[in-house]
C-alpha cells in the first residue's frame, strides 16, 4: 500500500532513508539510500485538477475542449472539478485593498471565496477561454480581482509574493482570427499573455497551452480534441 506520508522528514523535504527498511517499501522511495518522497507522494495519490470554463457558449470550441480533456483526467483516475465562470456569482472588487493586509475579502461571501479555496486545493489548473478583445473576457478578470489576495500577497518592499507555488496550469484559448495572424496581432496570444500574467505572479507554472485561432472558419474538431486529450496524457504522466 503506498503512503508516502509515512517517510516524509519533518521538514517537508528529501530525507536519507536510515531507519526505515528499504526492501519493505512498495513505493521505491530510495534512490540511492535517499527518499524522494514528495515526487512519489505526486506520483502515488489522485491528482487534482480544477476545469475552469470562461466560455459563455455551452456548445462552444472552448466548453468542447474543456469536457475532451476533463473526461481524459478522469479516465486516468484524476480527480476533476469543473467550473462555469459565466455561471457564477461573483461582484466587482471594489479596490478597498483591505485584503491585502487583512488577507479577507470585505464584500459578503460569494463565489469567488469559494473558487479561490477550489485554487489552493487543485495541483493543476486549466484555463479554457475564448479571446475577447485580445484578452481574457471581463467574468474571469472580475473573478482574478476578486481573488487577488489569495493569489498574490505583498513582500516587505511592495514586492508581489506568489502564494499558489508548486502549481501548475494548462491555457486553452480560442479565437476566430486566423493563424498565424492571432499570434502576431496578439489575439489568442494577447490572452495567454494576459492569463500568463497572472498565473505567473500566483506562482503557477505555466507547462503548456493550446492556442486555437480561426474558429468561424474551421470550428474546433476532433483533431483537435485529441490534442486535448494528450495534454492531459502529459500532464498526468
Ligand atoms: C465580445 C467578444 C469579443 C471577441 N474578441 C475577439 C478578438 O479580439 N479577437 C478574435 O480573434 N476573436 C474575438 N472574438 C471571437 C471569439 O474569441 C471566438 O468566437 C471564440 O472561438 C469563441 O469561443 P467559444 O465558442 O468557445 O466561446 C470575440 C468574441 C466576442 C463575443
Amino acid at each position: 500500500m503506498c503512503n508516502p506520508g509515512d517517510a516524509a522528514g519533518p521538514d517537508g523535504g528529501v530525507r536519507t532513508g536510515a531507519g526505515l527498511d528499504k526492501d519493505t517499501d512498495s513505493c521505491g522511495f530510495f534512490r540511492g539510500n535517499v527518499c524522494v518522497f514528495q515526487k512519489e507522494e505526486r506520483r502515488c495519490r489522485r491528482m487534482k485538477m480544477l476545469f475552469l470554463n470562461v466560455s459563455p457558449r455551452r456548445d462552444g470550441g472552448v466548453a468542447r475542449m474543456l469536457e475532451a480533456m476533463a473526461d481524459e483526467a478522469r479516465a486516468r483516475g484524476a480527480e476533476v472539478v469543473c467550473e462555469r465562470v459565466s455561471s457564477l456569482s461573483v461582484r466587482a472588487c471594489t479596490g478597498c485593498m483591505v485584503c491585502r493586509g487583512e488577507g479577507r475579502c470585505v464584500l459578503p461571501p460569494d463565489d469567488a471565496q469559494r473558487v479561490l479555496e477550489l485554487l489552493r486545493w487543485c495541483d493543476v489548473l486549466v484555463v479554457g477561454t475564448p479571446c475577447y478583445w485580445g484578452n481574457m473576457p471581463g467574468t474571469l478578470k472580475v473573478l482574478f480581482d476578486r481573488m487577488v489576495y489569495g493569489m498574490m500577497g505583498e513582500g516587505r518592499r511592495g514586492m508581489p509574493r506568489p502564494l499558489l507555488e508548486g502549481r501548475r496550469a494548462w491555457l486553452v484559448v480560442t479565437c476566430t482570427t486566423p493563424w498565424p495572424f492571432n499570434v502576431w496581432f496578439r489575439q489568442s496570444r494577447g490572452t495567454v499573455r494576459a492569463l500568463r500574467e497572472v498565473l505567473r505572479w500566483s506562482g503557477f507554472r505555466v507547462a503548456g497551452c493550446i492556442e486555437r485561432g480561426g474558429t468561424r472558419q474551421r470550428p474546433v474538431d476532433g483533431r483537435d480534441l485529441e490534442r486535448c486529450r494528450r495534454a492531459v496524457r502529459r500532464l498526468c504522466g
